[in-house]
């Protein structure tokens, strides 16, 4: 054939084949059959009434108001987004979204006041609460996915040392026991722990978070010790004690960071690998590797320097093999939070006083034990409130991939996945970012990720701990200046709503200016 005849028949091809179609001519992709959509949020950040009834306080009641301006602008959690008493407004906003699922917590002192181990001094208003709310999320249709634990401890108990007391996991499981007891006929799914990496590195290691402890040699593996058996614990608990009546499933939320090396070197990729071990898989592999225990170059590391460091053991507490056994295999699905990624280099001598949460900590520490320096990458977007917020979406399908492989495919639920800006309800840039991280999910899971359902962090703007009411993550932007604290849907509500209500993401789809939200 001659050659211009070739070139003619392949351009007609290319054209017929659709490289100039119109994008919005396509089928849209969709998500499988059965897969969930749903939001999130956590006691603590929203419920407010922080000594309604007879509540006791939590750990961040009583760190906030020990020294009232450590967050800035003297902000706490006492009202929050007043959801204890506008219930029915986050009720009706779920039903206007269509979702399926609603992610709460609930707040241990509120429903067990005194304690440790006064299992029988239940506090009826607090369990009260939550059956009003699950009553109203049963009416219309959707589902409860309970955790357990969103970093409100009682006080009591961290008196007592908290997460680092290896009595936690006796106690866990008191609370775990009378929840199950009290509100198991109508949740089928439960989250023990909620983001463990968060809470014991930043406050058992750090004082960025409540009870503010400030050991960044230990704090954090203590921590993680008893976070795992408290987890295996109350999982066992459940399938001996109240599956066969109650038939739901359990499973833990680990906080994922992705990370890509600064460079192709073998140092920088073997960096990206320390770092997931020492953040998500100090969490992850003792329940979801197929042989368990800490991994292998955690404790390998931590064992070598706290022996040069004059310690008399590793820093980071053994799991016995009876431990490993227990907790190995301990999950019905593995929870994802899953925010953005970061560039990291080996760095044996690393300087962290500008290393974003691991900043100004020397050595012995949890940071100087992963010997990796982190970077920010210049091509990827920032959010405006917050500088290593990225916008990054394949590091996501990279996480789920990473996680098929490792873990062999373990059923997913990502549990939390959002994007912070300012207040204000023109918010494309969360848009960009939901459909970004969607389209990213879906790869993986055509590519073979057992991904079960989603969830956007969050529901309505909270407490944002430490970032306080500045940065918002919600859907619904909610007026902390006004007494009734009024939510109003943000543009993101509406793209959120058409995604679920198409079972896919249509890029095209832009909310007409004047939508409304209306529900049953
Ligand atoms: C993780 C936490 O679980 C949640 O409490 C927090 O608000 C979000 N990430 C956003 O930072």
């Amino acid at each position: 054939m001659p050659t211009f005849l070739f070139i003619l028949l392949l351009s007609l091809s290319r054209w017929t084949s659709g490289w100039c179609e119109d994008p919005s001519s396509r089928p849209l992709r969709k998500f499988p059959e059965g897969f969930m959509f749903g939001v999130s949020s956590a006691s603590y950040q929203v419920e407010g009434a922080w000594d309604a009834d007879d509540k006791s306080p939590s750990m961040w009641d009583v760190s906030i108001h020990k020294d009232p301006c450590w967050i800035a602008n003297c902000s706490t959690g006492d009202v929050a987004a007043d959801s204890y008493h506008l219930y029915e407004r986050d009720a009706a906003m779920l039903a206007e979204l269509g979702v399926d699922f609603y992610r709460f917590s609930i707040s241990w002192p509120r429903v067990l006041p005194q304690g440790p181990g006064r299992v029988g001094a239940r506090s009826a208003a607090g369990f009260a609460y939550y059956r009003r709310l699950i009553a109203q999320l049963k009416r219309r249709g959707i589902q409860p996915l309970v955790t357990l634990y969103h970093w409100d401890l009682p006080q009591y108990l961290q008196d007592l040392g908290g997460w680092t007391n290896p009595l936690i996991v006796d106690w866990f499981a008191d609370y775990a026991r009378v929840v199950f007891e009290e509100l198991g006929d109508d949740v089928k799914y439960w989250i023990t722990i909620n983001e463990p990496w968060t809470f014991c590195w930043f406050g058992y290691g750090r004082d960025f978070f409540a009870p503010r402890v400030n050991s960044s040699d230990v704090g954090v593996y203590l921590c993680a010790k008893n976070v795992i058996l408290a987890h295996a614990t109350v999982y066992h608990l459940y399938n001996s004690e109240f599956k066969e009546k109650q038939g739901g499933v359990v499973g833990i939320s680990n906080a994922f960071t992705w990370y890509e090396p600064v460079t192709d070197s073998k140092n920088d990729s073997q960096a990206v690998n320390d770092i997931l071990e020492f953040e998500g898989g100090l969490f992850t592999n003792p329940i979801y590797a197929k042989c368990g225990d800490f991994p292998k170059i955690v404790k390998e590391r931590v064992a070598k320097k706290s022996a040069e460091q004059g310690y008399s053991k590793s820093r980071l507490p053994e799991l016995t093999s009876e431990e490993i056994e227990f907790a190995r295999g301990a999950y019905d699905f593995l929870g994802v939070n899953h925010y953005f990624t970061i560039l990291t280099y080996r760095n044996e001598s690393a300087d962290y006083s500008t290393s974003f949460f691991y900043g100004g900590v020397k050595a012995p520490s949890y940071p100087d034990d992963m010997d990796v320096g982190l970077a920010l990458s210049p091509e990827w977007p920032t959010s405006s409130v917050s500088s290593f917020a990225t916008y990054h979406p394949s590091g996501f399908y990279k996480l789920l991939t990473y996680l098929r492989q490792k873990y062999d495919n373990p059923p997913i639920i990502v549990t939390e996945n959002g994007w912070p800006t300012g207040p204000g309800l023109e918010d494309d840039d969360r848009i960009k970012y939901l459909r970004g991280y969607l389209q990213a999910l879906q790869q993986a899971l055509e590519e073979g990720s057992d991904i079960r359902g989603y969830t956007v962090w969050s529901l309505m703007d909270t407490f944002e701990w430490i970032s306080r009411y500045s940065t918002r993550f919600g859907l619904y932007e909610v007026d902390f200046e006004s007494a009734r604290r009024e939510r109003t849907p943000r543009k993101s509500a509406f793209v959120y709503r058409e995604v679920v209500r198409a079972r896919a993401v249509d890029p095209g789809y832009e909310p007409p200016a004047d939508a409304t939200m209306e529900s049953c």
